[in-house]
């Protein structure tokens, strides 16, 4: 490998990794839950937890391969299976990315109902070109991913970890501003929708349930 790039791709990495304690609290509770010898299967929510306080710690949620090491230690299994999974799942960031990571969803469901439009607000009011840019702030990565299991509320954009849904433009604008401000709005529908209920609100199961007669009752 080039030197140079090697020396670039090394160089945000850090050589170290330790869980602090809100971390540590939650592992004792997720170990919990699988039997002496099936600890491995923790690895999805660890590597989690690593993201999480990454962006606590540093204000950029994302997975260092340091981190990759302590989880693959802490459930006794070999790194390469950490590796293996942290590179498959496109949840997991590799690198490190802006303090909100915009991930637009642009599956068939979002795309018919203007995902474009939600794209190319996100490149206007971060001011970046593409996918896979930060902007100049660090504040905002962009990136494109596949269904988040939305739909019902197309289209869809993930900031961080929280839904933002039923977005257009111009909602999807002033959705980055309330970031760039520090005063995010509660995730959900940004039309008032409760749920996946339909556009105006729910048409179906309304009305109370009718309890059923007493036995004996006529
Ligand atoms: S297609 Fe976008 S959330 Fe499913």
């Amino acid at each position: 490998m080039n030197e140079d790039v090697r020396t670039g791709f090394e160089a945000f990495q850090p050589e170290t990794f330790a869980f602090d304690e809100q971390s540590e609290a939650e592992i004792e509770k997720i170990l919990r839950k699988y039997p002496p010898g099936r600890q491995a299967s923790a690895v999805l929510p660890l590597l989690y937890l690593v993201q999480n306080q990454m962006a606590r710690q540093t204000g950029s949620g994302w997975v260092p391969r340091a981190a990759m090491d302590v989880v693959a230690k802490r459930l006794e299994m070999p790194p390469i299976r950490v590796y293996e999974v942290a590179t498959f799942y496109t949840m997991f960031q590799l690198r490190p990315v802006g303090r909100f990571h915009l991930q637009v969803c642009t599956t068939t469901p979002c795309w018919l109902r203007g995902s474009d439009k939600v794209v190319a607000a996100c490149k206007q009011e971060a001011g970046i070109r593409g996918f896979g840019e930060t902007s100049a702030d660090g504040l905002f990565t962009l990136s494109e991913v596949e269904c988040l299991g939305a739909c019902v509320n197309a289209p869809v954009l993930q900031i961080n970890n929280d839904l933002y849904e039923d977005l257009d433009a111009e909602r999807t604008i002033a959705l980055l501003q309330a970031f760039r401000r520090g005063e995010p709005p509660p995730p959900g529908s940004t039309i008032g929708r409760i749920g996946s209920a339909p556009e105006g609100g729910p048409m179906t199961l309304i009305s109370e349930i009718e309890p059923p007669p007493a036995p004996g009752a006529e």
